[in-house]
């Protein structure tokens, strides 16, 4: 029976399509080890940096001090620390909510959070280019699944004025898209919802503390913080904010309803105090050290006009998330390869995470990247794209 396994491997080696894990070594930033070797990685969330800063450190250590290692149950058994109702009225007032609710991670907030929202009888409307959680929690609600195609908000409208009978409308969509770098359209999209009487969710993974002149996010860059545009919006605190965990914030009825009915968030174990204290460190950081995100803007200003000297284009980014199309699956990874023996490390990205013969090395920019790591990337990606004839 188990034969299965070693022919499904095979299988994907063949198609391209085989993944394996790589050896990180070193403090998380700018400069590490992959697989022995010394590279500037252009491909991790630590978008500000606060991975590492002494700040979020210092507060995840005195919290084990403090606290312990483990919270040793779930939330609504005996894992509730202290920890999380402050974080959670931080949460709240920097997204200028009525309420967060922390989750353990951003993948399962999205299932836990959709498929508490809407049912069998229900249908759910997402973006071709949703993130995989935002897939697999539509999947898993059991509702009608609708799919628009990328940011087009005329088709979205289509189906929405077609579909009858359905007790409850829910739109999900990225603020920013993970693989594009590019925004959804907000302002046009919260008014659709609100026509429609459609609840609208956002995942705003990667706008978070990036995006908007406080960080707050793709509604801040839009100047909808703090409205009610959307009714649920979601977060990780594994990218910018540099810990690990996730949050929903929307209204107080919302947060309560989640404790209730939400299972990602019934059935686990709640985070460890170093998590919550360390995203704790981070808001507070956020607030007070602005120059992260600045240098983070300069950085990816920089890098973006590199690329286009180079005669390559990150379209249709307007972020920190530069894909570099590379289309075929092969091509993508000689490339991925060719970059590390070159210095870099920029990850390969295949179907199923993009749509097939849209393969791309997504660069990714942080505000810890030197101009010499950015220049030393260029010449690097200027060397290998020659070579394959992609320059
Ligand atoms: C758009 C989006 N949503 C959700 C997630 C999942 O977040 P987490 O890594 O906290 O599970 C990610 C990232 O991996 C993401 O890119």
């Amino acid at each position: 029976m188990t034969d299965f396994f070693g022919r499904e491997i095979e299988r994907l080696k063949r198609k391209d399509s085989y993944r394996w894990l790589r050896g990180m070594e070193g403090a998380t930033g700018p400069r590490m080890q992959v697989d022995g070797r010394e590279v500037i990685v252009l491909c991790s969330s630590n978008y500000l940096g606060l991975a590492n800063h002494p700040r979020l450190k210092t507060a995840a250590i005195e919290a084990t001090d403090r606290l312990g290692v483990c919270s040793a149950a779930s939330r609504l058994i005996a894992g509730n620390n202290e920890l999380y109702r402050m974080l959670e009225e931080r949460l709240a007032a920097f997204k200028g909510r009525g309420a967060a609710l922390v989750y353990s991670t951003g993948y399962m907030a999205n299932l836990g959070v959709i498929s508490a929202l809407v049912k069998e009888g229900d249908v759910v409307y997402t973006d071709a280019l949703s993130h995989a959680s935002i897939i697999d929690g539509c999947r898993l609600s059991r509702a009608a699944v609708k799919i628009f195609p990328h940011n087009d908000l005329d088709a979205l409208k289509d189906l929405l004025k077609s579909d009858k009978g359905f007790r409850r409308k829910l739109i999900v969509v990225d603020g920013v898209y993970s693989m594009e770098g590019d925004l959804a359209p907000l302002p046009d999209l919260t008014k659709l919802a609100k026509s429609y009487d459609a609840l609208l969710m956002l995942d705003d993974a990667h706008g978070t503390g990036v995006l908007g002149e406080d960080g707050g996010g793709t509604l801040e860059h839009f100047g909808l913080k703090g409205s009610d545009a959307v009714d649920i919006e979601i977060g990780t605190l594994g990218k910018a904010l540099g810990s690990f965990g996730a949050y929903v914030v929307g209204s107080r009825d919302l947060r309560e309803y989640l404790i209730n009915r939400s299972r990602s968030f019934i059935f686990t174990c709640a985070l460890a105090p170093s998590a919550l204290a360390a995203a704790i460190a981070a808001l507070e950081v956020l607030q007070q050290e602005p120059g992260h995100r600045q240098q983070l803007w300069a950085n990816v200003r920089h890098f973006r006009e590199g690329l286009y000297r180079l005669g390559l284009s990150a379209e249709p980014s307007v972020t920190h998330i530069l894909p570099v199309m590379t289309y075929e699956r092969q091509r993508t990874m000689e490339l991925c390869e060719r970059l590390l023996e070159l210095g870099i490390f920029c990850q390969g990205i295949r179907p199923p995470t993009v749509p097939p013969g849209t393969c791309r090395l997504r660069f990714t920019v942080t505000a810890e990247h030197t101009r010499a790591d950015l220049d030393q990337a260029l010449g690097a990606i200027e060397k290998s794209f020659r070579e394959v004839a992609l320059l």
